[in-house]
């Protein structure tokens, strides 16, 4: 039996009401299917819809139009709760900013996805949180909170998080975005490295995305977003440029 990809998007489309009226298309018809290990970078210009892709992708947000499909199964129709379990267990994130919570250190951190998870072993997710804090050089920095961190030291504490439930997929928004170029440099290494099956155990069969490092590693780059976004015409609803004055199929001006 042939497995079904993890991540399937189908004609999947965003679109943002506007203040003024009308809105704002930023995914139109996006398809998009990943293969359990595949590796995928999502390029396109500022504002092209890179993040909204990925808050779909991982749940964070929902499709104005379109079916995802995680496992083959559809995300739409499930409840609130049933998403945050999803979120929890099978998607890691991690984003430009690294968001720890200040209040707790480095291991705490990461272990927090444990407790939100229910962890039936809170011994074992402890030993885990500390071989991987380990992994990514920071053994002796578990203790630390992360105002006495560097920048990369907090993105590699953000990355163990991320994996630390063994998510099946990893969602990166540019981790490295906010990073001078050596500290980028390193997590970008990082990230392929803990890619590789072989490394280590727990980090298997994850697909990763980021934006930052297609150059590092032979990514297929699969979606590349239009920079031009279209709206919809509050008159007519039919979609036209964004830039668009008037709309061309019933004339109303905006
Ligand atoms: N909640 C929202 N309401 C209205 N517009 C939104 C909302 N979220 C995003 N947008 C708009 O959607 C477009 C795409 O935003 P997005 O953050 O996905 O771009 P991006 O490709 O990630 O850009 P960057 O490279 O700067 O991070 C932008 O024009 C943004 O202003
Ligand atoms: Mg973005």
């Amino acid at each position: 039996m042939t497995l079904p990809p993890l991540l399937e998007l189908d004609h999947v489309a965003r679109r943002f009401l506007l203040p003024s009226g009308g809105s704002l298309e930023v995914l139109h018809e996006v398809d998009l299917h990943l293969a359990a290990g595949e590796t995928v970078a999502v390029v396109g210009p500022s504002g092209s819809g890179k993040s909204t892709l990925l808050n779909l992708a991982g749940a964070l947000d929902l499709p104005s139009s379109g079916e995802i499909r995680f496992a083959g199964e559809p995300l739409a129709g499930r409840s609130e709760t049933e998403l945050a379990r999803f979120r929890n267990r099978e998607v890691g994130f991690v984003f430009q900013l690294h968001h720890l919570l200040p209040q707790c250190t480095a291991l705490e951190n990461v272990l927090i996805p444990t407790l939100v998870a229910g962890a039936p072993d809170p011994g074992e997710a402890r030993e885990r949180a500390t071989a991987l804090l380990a992994r990514v050089g920071l053994a002796d920095r578990q203790d630390a909170f992360p105002a006495v961190l560097s920048g990369g030291e907090r993105q590699r504490v953000a990355v163990v998080r991320a994996l630390i439930n063994r998510p099946r997929l990893l969602l990166a928004d540019e981790p490295t975005g906010a990073l001078d170029a050596v500290s980028a440099t390193a997590l970008g290494d990082l990230l392929v490295e803990l890619h590789d099956p072989a490394c280590i155990d727990p980090l298997r069969n994850h697909a990763f995305r980021n934006t930052d490092l297609e150059q590092k590693v032979n990514m297929a780059i699969r979606a590349i977003l239009k920079a031009n976004f279209n709206k919809e015409c509050p008159q007519c609803s039919e979609i036209v440029k964004a830039q668009a004055k008037v709309c061309k199929h019933c004339g109303a001006e905006f």
